[in-house]
């Protein structure tokens, strides 16, 4: 396996259990949801979006909800799941390159930025200034900072299958996935990460202003969460 983009494209036990899956999403879906305009009039671009099991949910404060899914797999079951649904949209490459510029109200990016090459993570800030509205913005979840310890990390995910009730599964999961392809691709390729000041400085140059916020939209409080708005917005 030679990227992450081949990972995700590959059935994979990154969830210890459904219950995880399902705490994880609920978690991502209330730090999302926050964001979205009020009204029911947004158009919403989750982008890596995964599985989306809590697609439904977010889709209701929308009115179009788009989800784009590089991984073909992981596309398949999307489509399987939520074709056919009014306001739920699965968009390709090709798809995503043909949505209308400054037609999307809210981006979120939620665990995605680690596995993008610098080269990838400025493609897709473009793509996302061309996307959005003047006034839309663009949410940033799960960003690593370099050399955040370890232990934090797998602490943190104890305490949070502790607190849903996927303790054991979890317990398992780390023992498995000490061999694991994640950990062999985390040792060969790496995750991408940043300092504020280098994603802030990023953003800067894509275009965007930026603010760290106060807490990670996402499950680790170790990772953080930026929200960026263009930085010509209401020209
Ligand atoms: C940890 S999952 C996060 C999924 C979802 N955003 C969430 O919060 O649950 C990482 C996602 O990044 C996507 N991904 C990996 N490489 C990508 C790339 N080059 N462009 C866009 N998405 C990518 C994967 O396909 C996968 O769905």
């Amino acid at each position: 396996m030679k990227s992450w983009l081949d990972f995700w494209n590959t059935p994979n036990a990154i969830f210890a259990s459904r219950r995880h899956q399902l705490a994880h999403s609920a978690k991502v879906l209330s730090g999302v949801s926050r964001f979205v305009p009020t009204g029911g009039n947004a158009v919403v671009l989750d982008w890596g979006c995964g599985d989306a099991v809590a697609a439904n949910e977010l889709a209701q404060s929308c009115r179009t909800l788009l989800l784009f899914e590089p991984a073909e797999t992981t596309r398949s079951r999307l489509l399987a799941n939520y074709a056919g649904r009014p306001k739920i949209d699965i968009l390709d490459e090709a798809a995503l390159a043909a949505v209308a510029s400054a037609s999307v109200d809210l981006i979120v990016v939620n665990s995605v930025v680690q596995y993008l090459s610098r080269q990838q993570f400025v493609g897709a800030l473009r793509l996302f200034h061309r996307l959005l509205k003047g006034d839309g913005k663009l949410l940033l979840g799960d960003i690593i900072e370099p050399d955040t310890p370890m232990l934090g990390h797998v602490t943190t995910f104890l305490r949070f299958a502790w607190q849903n009730g996927f303790f054991l599964a979890g317990v398992a999961s780390l023992a498995r996935n000490a061999t694991s392809p994640y950990c062999q691709l985390r040792r060969s390729a790496g995750y991408a990460c940043y300092r504020d000041t280098e994603i802030l400085a990023l953003l800067g140059d894509n275009g965007f202003v930026a603010e760290r916020l106060p807490s990670n939209i996402a499950v680790s409080q170790l990772r953080r969460s930026y929200l960026a708005r263009k930085r010509d917005a209401g020209a």
